[in-house]
């Protein structure tokens, strides 16, 4: 499984605060059957370099559980319109992550989206589930008609941010809007079994099929660059 959106990386942000920590979650990341994960901590001035410098010193680490690092980012919504270019998932591809920090999706944020995508870039929406309601669902189809992928978060299935968000992201893959599922792990007790358990449920009430597109397929798809 590939997790495209971890605070694993140590010391950069909210997520692992230490070298040790990351090695934890790796180990934990591991036994719950994750192979490859996009490091993906929240933007800010200057993170690009310390990003790539901190990956290195990780990935012989990460190799001994046999887990595939790649760069990444997450932004704040605000961030957007402050930069030339975008750190992407993965590198080679042109998908970026996006919270939009807000529960509210305005008309100057969707031309912001639809500039970005003019310039080439893919836009994933991190975690929409617990921003947005089921009022919001024709703009958030909308948006998904417009290319705009959406990426759920385990914890969100296991009630980790309340009963709303849970019935929220199941209405959620009932429409069709659910792309991805990823840990947005920021401590051990992320990986420590929740993967499995998440898969497992998302198997047993949508289909084998479903759940290997978004936790495998998708993911795979979209590190090519083929999504
Ligand atoms: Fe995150």
């Amino acid at each position: 499984m590939i997790d495209i959106h971890s605070h694993l990386l140590y010391d950069i942000d909210d997520g692992s605060q230490s070298f040790e920590s990351s090695i934890a979650m790796l180990e934990a990341a591991e036994k719950d059957g994750v192979s490859s994960i996009i490091l993906s901590p929240h933007f800010s001035s200057g993170i690009a370099e310390e990003i790539q410098e901190k990956i290195e010193k990780l990935r012989p680490k990460a190799a001994k559980f046999n887990i595939e690092l790649f760069s990444g980012c997450e932004y704040d919504f605000s961030h957007l319109s402050m930069q030339d270019e975008l750190i992407t998932l993965g590198g080679k591809n042109k998908f970026v992550l996006v919270d939009f920090c807000l529960p509210f999706i305005s008309h100057i944020a969707l031309n912001l989206l639809f500039n970005w995508q003019s310039k080439g870039y893919k836009i994933i929406i991190a975690h929409p589930e617990r921003l947005f309601c089921k009022d919001d669902l024709p703009v958030l189809k909308d948006l998904a008609d417009a290319n705009i992928y959406f990426q759920l978060n385990a914890g969100s299935f296991r009630g980790d941010y309340g009963r709303k968000v849970r019935r929220f992201a199941k209405t959620m893959i009932k429409k069709g809007l659910c792309h991805f599922i990823a840990s947005d792990a920021h401590s051990l007790k992320d990986y420590n079994g929740q993967i499995p358990s998440c898969r497992k449920y998302i198997a047993r009430h949508y289909g084998t099929d479903f759940e290997k597109n978004i936790f495998e397929d998708n993911p795979q798809k979209m590190l090519a660059g083929k999504l």
